[in-house]
């Protein structure tokens, strides 16, 4: 555990309201992430994990607990806190390098002033040359890319992903999470990853955090000892797949427990 974490949840819970009866979707969730960590969530479907990211993100209010990042407290979208979805949200009718120009013309800034940065962040994810493109031209992976430019475009210190390669074929998903360490070991972010897929959290991760079937709740943490950099092929190594057994062994467990209740 981090002895000053840059982001901290302690105790989040969230229950949803609506006219078809409450749905609770975290249960005293506590995280607690280092800076320059890179720390997954992983979790059953529906078992809050967007819900988390999403509070972490202030896209929706917690009912009860805390979030701060580097010391504040989250109340509004902050400049400092990147989000990347699962689904790229590129607008249609602009091009890629318009698309990303697009949070700066929202907040009221020039995004010229930002060009070189955005130029670097082309190069690093393989879309120099599809600047005009528009996003029906491109491939889901690069789509994908896009919307990682577009999120650290501001040079946020925290970027926060929620299953952001969900939606890919398995062979794109492993070139997007070589991709995205090596953006991570150059640029020193802080990142939270959401994730059901347990293979891809313990190639990316420091540390795992298993929530629990629904209300999430912090089930067990796990330090991910594999050495780095972590080229793809570690990934076929028996040390990884006795860990990744492990943590579905773990998920399964508490599945079944939480289903004879
Ligand atoms: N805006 C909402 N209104 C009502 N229920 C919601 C809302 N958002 C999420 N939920 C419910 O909260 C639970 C957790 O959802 P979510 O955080 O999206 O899970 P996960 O991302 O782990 O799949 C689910 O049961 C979901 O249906
Ligand atoms: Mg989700």
């Amino acid at each position: 555990m981090p002895d000053r974490p840059v982001i901290s949840v302690e105790s989040a819970s969230k229950t949803f309201s609506g006219s078809r009866g409450s749905v609770q979707a975290l249960d005293g969730f506590d995280l607690s992430v280092g800076e320059s960590e890179f720390v997954s969530i992983v979790g059953p479907s529906g078992c809050g994990k967007s819900t988390l990211l999403w509070a972490m993100a202030a896209l929706l209010p917690l009912s009860s607990g805390r979030i701060t990042i580097h010391d504040r407290e989250v109340a509004g979208p902050r400049r400092d806190v990147g989000m990347v979805f699962q689904e790229s949200n590129l607008l249609p009718w602009r091009n890629l390098l318009q698309n990303i120009r697009f949070p700066f013309e929202i907040m009221g800034e020039n995004p010229d002033d930002y060009a070189d940065r955005i130029e670097e962040l082309l190069a690093l994810t393989a879309l120099q040359g599809f600047e005009h493109h528009h996003p029906r031209e491109l491939s889901g992976g690069m789509q994908q890319r896009a919307s990682i430019v577009r999120a650290l475009a501001y040079d946020p210190d925290v970027l926060l992903m929620d299953e952001p390669f969900g939606a890919l074929d398995a062979f794109t998903r492993d070139e997007m999470n070589l991709m995205l360490l090596e953006i991570w070991e150059q640029s020193n972010k802080t990142i939270v990853f959401v994730t059901h897929q347990i293979p891809e959290a313990v190639y990316l991760s420091d540390r795992i955090y298993v929530m629990t079937p629904r209300p999430g709740r912090n089930a067990k943490v796990y330090e991910i000892d594999l050495p780095r950099p972590r080229p793809l092929s570690i990934t076929t190594e028996p040390h990884f797949f006795e860990i990744v057994g492990e943590i579905k062994q773990n998920i399964f467990d508490s599945v079944q427990e939480s289903t004879a209740e």
